[in-house]
């Protein structure tokens, strides 16, 4: 897609179910500095009212729900995120071109439509688990199938581990395209569930174009400062 909202360079993710919490959030951090995610456990409990809250603070937001159904389904959920004012959006590549093409047309081209990208292989699935499933030549060779498929439909980018950054960042160039990393952790903090992380600093360097960040920030002691530091480190 040739034109679609700017992003920001780093995503919290607001993981955060509960409405206190969330709202908490949101004021101690400068929108400025971030954008934030919205994801399943958010937007399950509160619906677009989660997306209204980070809005009104001025943040953009990546509605993070991962859309996945017929494509008509799917089209009519983009169209609905689209009127929810979101800066990005994404559905599962593997719901085939039919379903990525009628999302890519319910989202729009025009400036202020937000990103579309797509998640290809979810990083919880090993090898053995899409064997499970029909996908015998393993993870890798999905991702990469995936990818250019997104590519191919004219998605805006894709969600990837910050080690497939610069492969993604090939298919996915120039200042359009999108290549949004989760896994990423500040030198010296916890790694909390994640496994194969990366800093920020480096995960740029590989290719990524946005950043999502979750627990280094928002269960730091202070999340506004949290997200400072890590911009610094920038
Ligand atoms: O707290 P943390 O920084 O690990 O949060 C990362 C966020 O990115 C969470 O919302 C998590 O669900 C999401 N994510 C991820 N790994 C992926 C895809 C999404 O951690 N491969």
């Amino acid at each position: 897609m040739a034109r679609h909202r700017s992003q920001p360079r780093i995503y919290v993710a607001l993981d955060a179910a509960e409405e206190g919490r969330v709202r908490e959030l949101l004021s101690t951090l400068d929108p400025s500095l971030c954008g934030i995610k919205i994801g399943k456990e958010a937007f399950t409990a509160h619906g677009p009212r989660a997306v209204e809250w980070a809005r009104q603070c001025g943040f953009p937001v990546f509605l993070d729900l991962k859309f996945h159904d017929i494509p008509n389904t799917v089209a009519q959920a983009c169209r609905a995120a689209a009127d929810l004012d979101v800066a990005l959006v994404n559905v599962h590549a593997s719901g085939g071109r039919r379903m990525l093409e009628a999302a890519r047309d319910a989202i729009g081209g025009t400036g202020d439509a937000p990103a579309l990208i797509a998640v290809t292989v979810l990083t919880s699935m090993e090898d053995s688990d899409l064997a499970e499933v029909g996908v015998t030549d393993g993870a890798e060779a999905q991702v990469g199938r995936l990818a250019r498929l997104a590519a191919d439909v004219g998605l805006d980018g894709v969600v990837c581990s910050a080690r497939e950054a610069a492969s993604m960042r090939a298919l996915f160039p120039g200042e359009t395209g999108l290549v949004v990393t989760p896994g990423v952790r500040p030198a010296g903090s916890a790694r909390d569930d994640q496994r194969r992380v990366v800093t920020p600093a480096d995960a740029l360097a590989n290719g990524a174009t946005s950043l999502v960040i979750g627990r280094p920030i928002t269960a730091a002691a202070d999340p506004g400062r949290a997200l400072e530091a890590i911009v610094a480190e920038l």
